[in-house]
């Protein structure tokens, strides 16, 4: 009876961890207006809040992100918690040869990604066939069971995600991205660093861990250990207290996606992509990889 019961178990973990979803555009389109959600709004600091509470969407672009628009013109591309879908109207707007899969863990942010898109459309700013370039898929990419269409990538983005998983999470990550593109594609990565102004407290804690060789030294277990509550700190930063945060470092970057295949294009720090009171410290606010996918050896 209780092997029994155990089998069921698995089997039911099994169906849940698979149960990702993908979407076409109408249909992302109708279960917006059914959940009846809306676009959302920047608040004064230029940022877009998550529904997740999973972090903020910015408008202005960063370096990868550039990079990626311009790499990605015409092939086939998958975006990891592109949230609201930013990022795909441009790379619609560049080629209309793109065919893009914009994925995130929440399928709300999907539905509304699919509105905007409407709105692109029916403002003349985009085509009516860019809707056919499209699909919308909810997927965890920590979890293998929901990777779908494994080497069919030729470019992948990745956001700023990877500070929201635990240190197993990102490399599990990370070998995920690696078995979705196909060999030569390329991957392309925003992630936030240690030196950001909200917790600029951890800075010196970050420093004595790289000295004495930890691994992963930008790890926070609970985010509020290092942060000041005042009114000086963003909202996205408030709802993610009792959270972990990883922020990623040039050498942690590049040694994770070395080890798992990649051959490092680019690694390096760059400024945050706006000037912002609530998040600007010193111009080493992101940390970004261009990374491309080892053929196979025969
Ligand atoms: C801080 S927002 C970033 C949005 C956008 N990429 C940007 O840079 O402005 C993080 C997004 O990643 C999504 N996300 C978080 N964990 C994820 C995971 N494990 N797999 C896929 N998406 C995830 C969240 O739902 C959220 O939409």
């Amino acid at each position: 009876m209780v092997k029994k019961f155990k089998i069921l178990s698995v089997l039911i973990a099994c169906f849940i961890n698979i149960n990702h979803a993908a979407f076409t555009y109408d249909q992302a389109l109708a279960n917006c207006d059914k959940l009846n959600l809306n676009i959302q709004k920047p608040d004064s600091d230029g940022c877009i809040q998550t529904l997740n509470k999973k972090g903020e969407v910015s408008e202005v672009f960063d370096y990868a992100m550039r990079k990626f628009l311009i790499f990605s013109k015409g092939k086939r591309v998958l975006e990891i918690g592109g949230c609201y879908g930013d990022v795909m109207l441009l790379a619609l707007k560049k080629s209309e040869a793109t065919k893009y899969v914009l994925s995130d863990l929440d399928e709300r942010h999907l539905f509304i990604a699919a509105k905007c898109l409407y709105e692109k459309i029916k403002q003349n700013w985009l085509d009516p066939k860019s809707s056919n370039q499209v699909e919308f898929v909810q997927a965890d990419i920590t979890n293998t069971l929901q990777i779908q269409k494994l080497g069919q990538y030729d470019v992948i983005y990745v956001g700023n995600v990877f500070h929201l998983l635990t240190p197993e999470q990102f490399e599990l990550a990370v070998k995920n991205l690696f078995l979705l593109l196909k060999p030569k594609g390329q991957i392309y990565v925003t992630a936030f660093s240690p030196y950001l102004k909200p917790y600029k407290d951890f800075i010196p804690e970050y420093k004595k861990r790289v000295k004495t060789g930890k691994k992963y030294p930008g790890f926070i277990k609970s985010l509020g250990d290092y942060v000041n509550i005042d009114g000086s700190i963003p909202l996205s930063i408030k709802n993610m207290l009792g959270d972990p945060f990883f922020s990623l470092d040039v050498k942690t970057l590049r040694g994770t996606f070395q080890d798992n295949g990649f051959k490092v294009l680019e690694c390096k720090y760059v400024p945050f992509s706006r000037k912002s009171r609530l998040w600007s410290y010193d111009g080493k606010e992101y940390v970004i990889i261009i990374a491309e996918k080892e053929a196979a050896s025969d």
